[in-house]
């Protein structure tokens, strides 16, 4: 157990906030499998604060997600003070975080995601005044650098520290990498080094291994990780338990992860409406076929799809027939021995 201010936080892997996946359909299935605490996808402040609707609905927050973390983008000051306070008083957020690790133009453009790292001192600003603003923990996700030429890992860290953050989480690369090469964990371990608050590695961390490895490179209270839990919730139960037991659990078979996929659609469904849960997972079901023998013409179908129905009879199908091909497979296997 560990503390974000005052919040408990059970164990050490965390799930990444991921726009367009971590809302409560995808949270809620996460923390099922042993998430210590899950953040949701990142939020604008303006839209916010104008009350967009489809803003607004991404608050909705389900009692068994707590703790949970709420995740804010932007570059004004003002208005990042704003939304914070928005949330701390219409949400039951244990904890708000500030995304400074976006990469992407359209958010870098506006100062925001990861254009702070180009600058401690307006880290220091914006996380000292959110902090002034609300009485619940603050806490920074950021990247480890701008570019090769704008690279202050400990610098920004330190200043969000400075700030009064009470966690900071690093992803292993610079915003010039986007995703491109590998995280680097010895940065990770120098940043740790210098904090005196709660340290979370990110980057690169897919296995109950990496998330063990990462732990004990950078020394961090914990992991966050994201792609690797993309249609493959389980991984979270199985790094919760190999850092605990030391043991490896199994894969789940086909039929498990097509009754899990079927489950992440009715979540969606239920948060969204059939209309834009059936569009929103066409997407997310290529993650949960991933690895399922004879699932790649599925992939295409099920991307046409408008109705959930016709969505869960093709996943049931490709369910069945990775089971058939793995057993026909594990047949040939044995009879091979045999002879
Ligand atoms: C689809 C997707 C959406 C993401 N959205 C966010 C976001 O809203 N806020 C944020 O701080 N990071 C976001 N990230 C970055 C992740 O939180 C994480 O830092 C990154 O994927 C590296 O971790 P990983 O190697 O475990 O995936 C996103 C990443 C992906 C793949």
């Amino acid at each position: 157990m560990w503390k974000i201010g005052d919040v408990e936080i059970d164990n050490r892997v965390v799930v990444a906030p991921m726009a367009g996946v971590s809302n409560a359909a995808f949270r809620t299935i996460v923390k099922e499998q042993g998430a210590g605490l899950v953040v949701c996808e990142m939020i604008s402040d303006k839209a916010l604060l104008f009350h967009n609707p489809k803003t607004l609905k991404m608050l909705h927050i389900e009692p068994e997600e707590y703790p949970l973390s709420i995740q804010i983008l932007g570059g004004e000051t003002k208005t990042m003070v704003e939304a914070a306070k928005y949330i701390a008083k219409n949400t039951d957020a244990a904890i708000i975080d500030i995304n400074m690790g976006c990469p992407v133009p359209k958010v870098t453009n506006n100062e925001s995601g990861s254009k702070f790292l180009k600058n401690p001192d307006h880290i220091y600003e914006v996380v000292s005044q959110v902090v002034d603003a609300v009485d619940k923990p603050v806490t920074v996700k950021m990247r480890c650098g701008w570019d090769k030429a704008h690279y202050y890992p400990v610098e920004t860290a330190l200043a969000a520290q400075k700030a009064g953050a009470k966690m900071i989480a690093m992803h292993g690369r610079t915003r010039e990498q986007m995703y491109r090469g590998q995280a680097d964990w010895n940065i990770l371990k120098k940043v740790r080094e210098a904090l005196s608050i709660p340290f979370v590695a990110n980057g690169d961390i897919r296995t109950p291994i990496d998330a063990k490895n990462a732990l004990e490179i950078t020394g961090a209270d914990a992991v966050m990780v994201g792609r690797a839990a993309l249609g493959n919730p389980w991984v979270i139960h199985q790094m919760v338990h190999y850092l605990e037991t030391g043991e490896m659990l199994a894969d789940p078979s086909p039929a498990e992860k097509i009754s899990q996929a079927i489950d992440h659609l009715n979540r969606l469904i239920q948060l969204k409406g059939e209309e834009v849960a059936v569009k929103e997972f066409r997407k997310l079901s290529s993650y949960y076929l991933k690895g399922l023998p004879g699932s790649a013409k599925y992939k295409e179908t099920l991307h046409t799809q408008v109705e959930a129905i016709p969505m869960i009879q093709l996943l049931k199908q490709c369910g069945s027939e990775a089971q058939e091909r793995l057993d026909l497979r594990q047949y040939q296997l044995n009879h091979k021995n045999e002879e």
